[in-house]
Parts: C-alpha cells; sequence; structure tokens
C-alpha cells in the first residue's frame, strides 16, 4: 500500500506551524501531509482524536554509562537511556564520547568515539543516537597540542560524523586553562565544529570548596554555597571573549545563571555566533531541594540517612526559586536556542555500600558535599515538563517555540537538520509524538497524572521531579516510522543506531577579527 502508517485527527505542530492535517509514513520516512488522507492507503491507523502532534525531542545533552567512566559511573546504559527517552517523548540522543588519552597518533581522538560506539552496538537501542566528544586534555599524546587537533577532529568528523566538542573550565582533571580552550577553539572553528563549554569558574570554585570545609559546612545544600551564579557569569563571559577573539561559533550547555544569560544576551545582540542550552531543572527546582535537614523532600519521601538533597546536586548548581522567570523568559525570547536534560543518572543508593547509604560515605568519606557525583536523570522527564509548565502554563507563547527549543533547534545545532528534528515529507524521519487530547471530554486511564520513577523506564533510582503534576504525556512515540511506546506501553519495535552528523548549519563563523593579524594564516606584508 501507498503507506505503513497514517496518523489522522491530529493537529500537526512544527517550529513554524500548527495545522489539522494527516500525516502518511513510508518505509520510515514522513511521506506526506495533507488535509485528508483515506484509510484505505494504510496498513495502519491511528486516531490522534485532536491531539498536538509533534516531532519527538531531541536531546543533546545525556551523560550514559561510557567506558572511561570519566564523571563516574551512572546507571543508565545507551540502550536503558533510549527507553526512557522514548517514554517521554524523545527520539533521538546526542551523547558523549570522552577522549581517550592512552591512544596516539592521528586517529587517537577518532578511535576514541570508535570505541564508545562499540560498546553500544550490542545493546537493545530504542531511538536513534548520536556523539559529541568531551576533551580534557589537548597537551597529551592523544592530542599533541596545537598541532595535531586540527587533524584530529578532521578525523573524528570523516570517520564517524562528530561535529561537536565539548570542553570544561570547571572539575578538577577536567578543567582547561584559558591557553588550552584557545587551541581547542582554533581547531574546532577550522573544521566546523560547535564548540560546546560549561562555564564555571573552577579556580574559585576549588577554593571556596576548602574554605566551606574548613568552616564545617558541608551538606549537600553547601554545594550550591560553592558555585554561586558570579562565577557561571564571569566564566560565560571570559568564554565569550575567547570566542571572540578566535573569531569561534560557541554554545554554552546547562546555563543557570541570570549573570551568564545576561552576557549571552549582549553578545547575541552583538551579532556574535552565541547559542545557549537550559535544562528543565533549572526552570523548575530550586536550592531548596538541595536541603536535607527536614528529612523530607518534594511530598512525603522519607530521608532515613539525612541525606535527601544530594539527590538534586548538579553543577551548575540549582539557583534561587527567584531566578527561574529568568530561565523562562529567555527560553521564550530566543536567548536559549535548546532545551537539553544533562541526564546525568546517578544511583541515590550505591550498590558498593549494600544499597543503604549514598556513594558520599565510606571509611573515609563522611558525606561531604565535594564526594557527591553532579547529576540528576532527565532523559524521560523534559519533554512532558516543558508541555505542562511551558506550553500549557504560557511561560512558552506558542508551541512552535516548544517544538524549536526541544526538536528543531537542536537538530540544526547539530547538523542533524532536516532528517531529524521536523516533520518535512520526503525528508524527515517519521520520529514524533502523539500527545493525549488537551482538552478531551473522555479521560484516558493511560495517562499519567503525576511522575513517578516508575513511568520512566530508566535505572536510576529516583527522580528530582517526584510527585510533579503533568498533564499531558506522550500517548505514542513513533521511531522510525514504528510506534514503538504507545499508552504506557513498550511494543518491541526497538531499532535504533548511531548517526553520523553534519557540521552545525547554525555554527559557521562570522570572519570578524578584533585585529586583522589574528586571523589564522595572516601572513605581515
Ligand atoms: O552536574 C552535571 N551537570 N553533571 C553532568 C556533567 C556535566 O557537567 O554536564
Ligand atoms: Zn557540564
Ligand atoms: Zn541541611
Ligand atoms: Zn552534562
Amino acid at each position: 500500500s501507498l503507506y505503513d502508517l497514517i496518523i489522522k485527527n491530529g493537529i500537526v505542530c512544527t517550529a513554524s506551524d500548527v495545522f489539522p492535517a494527516c500525516i502518511g509514513i513510508k518505509d520510515g520516512k514522513i511521506s506526506s501531509i495533507a488535509g485528508n488522507l483515506e484509510d484505505h492507503l494504510a496498513l495502519e491507523i491511528i486516531d490522534a482524536e485532536g491531539a498536538l502532534i509533534t516531532p519527538g525531542g531531541i536531546d543533546a545533552h545525556v551523560h550514559v554509562d561510557e567506558r572511561l567512566k570519566l564523571l563516574g559511573e551512572v546507571a543508565d546504559t545507551m540502550g536503558d537511556a533510549t527507553r526512557s527517552a522514548v517514554a517521554g517523548g524523545t527520539t533521538t540522543l546526542v551523547a558523549f564520547a570522552t577522549q581517550d588519552t592512552s591512544l596516539t597518533g592521528p586517529k587517537a581522538l577518532s578511535d576514541s568515539v570508535k570505541l564508545t560506539i562499540e560498546d553500544y552496538v550490542s545493546q537493545k537501542l530504542y531511538c536513534d543516537y548520536a556523539l559529541h566528544l568531551i576533551l580534557f586534555s589537548v597537551e597529551k599524546s592523544s592530542v599533541t597540542g596545537k598541532n595535531i587537533l586540527d587533524v584530529q577532529l578532521q578525523n573524528v568528523y570523516q570517520d564517524y560524523g562528530v561535529t561537536s566538542v565539548k570542553v570544561f573550565m570547571t572539575y578538577p582533571g577536567l578543567q582547561l586553562s584559558d591557553y588550552d580552550i584557545l587551541t581547542v577553539m582554533y581547531a574546532t572553528r577550522k573544521n566546523g565544529f560547535t564548540t560546546m563549554i560549561h562555564a564555571e569558574n573552577g579556580d574559585v570554585i576549588k577554593w571556596l570548596i576548602e574554605d566551606l570545609e574548613n568552616k564545617g559546612l558541608v551538606q549537600p545544600y553547601h554545594h550550591g554555597v560553592s558555585r554561586p551564579t558570579i562565577l557561571e557569569g564571569e566564566a560565560t563571559n571570559r568564554a565569550i571573549t575567547l570566542a571572540q577573539t578566535m573569531d569561534t561559533p560557541i554554545l554554552f550547555v546547562h546555563v543557570s545563571a541570570p549573570e551568564a544569560v545576561d552576557v549571552i544576551r549582549r553578545g547575541q545582540t552583538r551579532g556574535m555566533k552565541i547559542f545557549a542550552e537550559t535544562c528543565p531543572q533549572y526552570a523548575l527546582l530550586s536550592e531548596e531541594d538541595t536541603r536535607c535537614h527536614h528529612g523530607v523532600s518534594q511530598g512525603n519521601e522519607e530521608d532515613p540517612d539525612q541525606f535527601i538533597g544530594a539527590k538534586d546536586i548538579c553543577s551548575p548548581p540549582l539557583r534561587k526559586a527567584a531566578c527561574q522567570d529568568t530561565i523562562w523568559n529567555a527560553m521564550d525570547n530566543g536567548t536559549f536556542t535548546i532545551v537539553g536534560s544533562d541526564h546525568c543518572p546517578y544511583l541515590y543508593y550505591d550498590k558498593l555500600s549494600n544499597a543503604s547509604k549514598h556513594r558520599a560515605f565510606s571509611d573515609t568519606k563522611n558525606g561531604e558535599f565535594r564526594y557527591i557525583p553532579n547529576g540528576m536523570p532527565g532523559v524521560g522527564t523534559r519533554l512532558p515538563l516543558l508541555y505542562s509548565y511551558g506550553l500549557l502554563q504560557r511561560r512558552l507563547s506558542n508551541v512552535t517555540k516548544f517544538v524549536e527549543v526541544n526538536c528543531t533547534n537542536p537538530a540544526k545545532l547539530y547538523g542533524l537538520y532536516p532528517q531529524k528534528g521536523s516533520l518535512l515529507p520526503g525528508v524527515s524521519d517519521a520520529d514524533l509524538v502523539i500527545w493525549y487530547p488537551d482538552n478531551a471530554k473522555k479521560s484516558f486511564a493511560s495517562k499519567p497524572k503525576v511522575i513517578s520513577n516508575k513511568l520512566l523506564n530508566h535505572k536510576c533510582d529516583y527522580t528530582p521531579f517526584e510527585g510533579f503534576e503533568i498533564s499531558n504525556w506522550p500517548r505514542y512515540t513513533v521511531v522510525k516510522g514504528k510506534i514503538v511506546y504507545q499508552e504506557g506501553k513498550f511494543l518491541d519495535n526497538a531499532t535504533g543506531t548511531y548517526l553520523k552528523r553534519m557540521p552545525s548549519e547554525m555554527c559557521a563563523p562570522r570572519d570578524r577579527w578584533p585585529y586583522p593579524e589574528l586571523r589564522p594564516g595572516y601572513v605581515p606584508s
């Protein structure tokens, strides 16, 4: 027949248009979108009953179990993360391959990516994934400094279609100097890579952590005290200055601080190629969630070890509740290009200590916040939270903005568009979400009302959003034309694979230099 699947009676939503239409799907692709497609043209029909149909989400910021465990052991494999993603309406992940400093030669970085992909081929993947590359050492043999990084990135792109690099301005062992960041920017610019930046002033944070420890202020809450918003603002401004010096487009990941939003906005106004990502936790949670001395957090959950604030530890940390408006506004006004989850699912109860204590406790550790791994799960909650708290509560002006920040912009920013991130007939993969009808007279037993950890289908033993009320949830998640998740259940249709990417279509350098002499290859006359 003409179509494998027709979806009818839905409101099709893209980043630019919202209109009632039928979607015809053939061989895993969007084949046609039309006012009416007749039932007999398809093998299978879904009646959307008036609900919104959006492209599947693209979560371009997830951490999964990874061979080098540079960020410590997390609970989810790539398979687990794709499963949780699909249950929450996300149909593409971009995770991280870490530079392996034991590898040498011009393919050291390419091989770092290769070994990472090999880890995941045997896993059952519920949706496609791609990889960014984490660079934390630009002097070591695996990169050999500023001369060779350029060739390394060229190989990474040619071999595996990786077109983005993440660098850290904080975290002992990962933090790069300004000198090294310029080296990275020189090479990323030359190869059309996107430079992703974790902007916090690591030196000052190190000093503040030591000072807090000397004062005995070591509870989870003080993690946030050690990383104030001004240090994110400073590092963000410094990275913008480096990017301006090297004429390199940059993207700030997991932006949380109003000071950072301000300098990003100002740089964008000056015409710089500055992009930014925020995460649902910065829009919906606050530093109060990291307090633990009440023994109870977020509802009625018991806290036997008085440590429950550790569930909400991440970097940058959760901010004051008063900062949330700034985050929502910047999401709606275009300052934030994308929303990612920064899914980083550390188990709360550490298996190693008989599942009764957090891993920040051992013979030598007494729960000091510096031993709490940074990160929280979120790949399954990003889209539903943004739907309920953003779209339906009018913090996002319209559904086109919802689609833009969650689906289309991540695809454009990371070189996956238009295969991913939209619903273009003939070109886009049939990755989409059919939501429940928002104002349906009828009630749906399968539609969840609150977030609970069970719903998320990840391996993490908690969600920081436990008990959050939600007004909608993906009713169907379709991946490459197949229904993979339907009304709370998985169908046996998982066919996820590794995705090669193109260079970003947003991150082209502008060729604007503070002095012409700074241009690479400039020859004095
Ligand atoms: O706390 C966080 N964000 N953990 C994940 C690693 C990172 O910096 O993105
Ligand atoms: Zn980070
Ligand atoms: Zn406390
Ligand atoms: Zn992250």
